[in-house]
C-alpha cells in the first residue's frame, strides 16, 4: 500500500475555505486532516463544529480528526455525528485511554492515538493491538508551520517493530513539519500517513505538491 496524504485544514485559508476544499477534492489527497484545538490541552484555539459542519458538507474524503483537547470523551458522539472517519486522542490527555479508543470504534469511527514529541512510543505497548492509527507527533502540537523534530526518525522505528510484533494493523501518521526534504526518509522508516499543512497551502501550487508528496 502506498503512504496516505492528509493536507492539514489549519493551514487552509479560512476566508476561502470551500475552495481549498475542493482543491483537496480534486488533488492526489488522501484524507483531510483536521486539527481541533481548545486553548487548554495546547496554547492555541483552531475552530469547533460550525466550521467543521461546512467542511463535512463539502469534503468528498475522509475526515481524519486530531482532537488537541481536555477530556476527549466529552465529545466523542459529537465527532461521530460531524462526519469523523478516524477520531485521535492524545495519550496525554486520557487517563483511561483503552475505554476511550472502544467508544471510538463503537461508534463505527477509526480510533487513533497521538502522543507528544516527549512520549515514548513503548507506553503504547498494551494498547497497540486495539487501536487503528498512532499519531507521531513531530512538532509540540499547536501550531502549523513549526519545525521538525530530528527525534522523530527513532519513534517511528521502534513504533514500527512494534507494530509488526504485536500483529497490529495501526497506521502511523507524522503530524507536523513534513516537508520535502523529509517525507521519503519518514515513509522509508515506516510512516503510513503523513499530514501537511504549511508545505502544502504554502507553496505556489499544493496541487503539485500533494502530487510530489505521494511519490
Ligand atoms: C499541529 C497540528 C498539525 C499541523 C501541521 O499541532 O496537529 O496537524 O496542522 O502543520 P504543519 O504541516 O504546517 O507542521
Ligand atoms: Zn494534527
Amino acid at each position: 500500500m502506498s503512504h496516505i496524504v492528509a493536507p492539514s485544514v489549519l493551514s487552509a485559508d479560512f476566508g476561502n475555505l470551500q475552495r481549498d476544499i475542493e482543491m483537496i477534492n480534486n488533488s492526489a489527497a488522501d484524507w483531510f486532516h483536521v486539527d481541533i484545538m481548545d486553548g487548554v490541552f495546547v496554547p492555541n484555539i483552531s475552530f469547533g463544529f460550525p466550521v467543521l459542519k461546512s467542511l463535512q458538507k463539502h469534503a468528498k474524503k475522509p475526515l481524519d480528526v486530531h482532537l488537541m483537547i481536555v477530556d476527549p470523551d466529552r465529545y466523542t458522539q459529537a465527532f461521530k455525528d460531524a462526519g469523523a472517519e478516524v477520531l485521535t486522542f492524545h495519550i496525554e490527555a486520557c487517563p483511561h485511554l483503552h475505554r476511550s479508543m472502544q467508544n471510538i470504534r463503537s461508534l463505527g469511527m477509526k480510533a487513533g492515538v497521538a502522543i507528544n514529541p516527549h512520549t515514548s512510543v513503548e507506553l503504547l505497548q498494551d494498547i497497540i493491538a486495539d487501536i487503528d492509527l498512532v499519531c507521531v507527533m513531530s512538532v509540540n502540537p499547536g501550531f502549523g508551520g513549526q519545525k521538525f523534530i530530528e527525534n522523530t526518525y527513532k519513534k517511528v522505528a521502534r513504533l514500527k517493530d512494534m507494530i509488526l510484533h504485536s500483529g497490529s494493523k495501526a497506521l502511523i501518521e507524522i503530524d507536523g513539519g513534513v516537508d520535502m526534504n523529509n517525507y521519503r526518509k519518514l515513509v522509508d522508516t515506516g510512516a503510513d500517513v503523513l499530514v501537511a499543512g504549511n508545505t502544502v497551502f504554502s507553496s505556489s501550487n499544493p496541487a503539485e505538491t500533494i502530487i510530489a508528496l505521494k511519490k
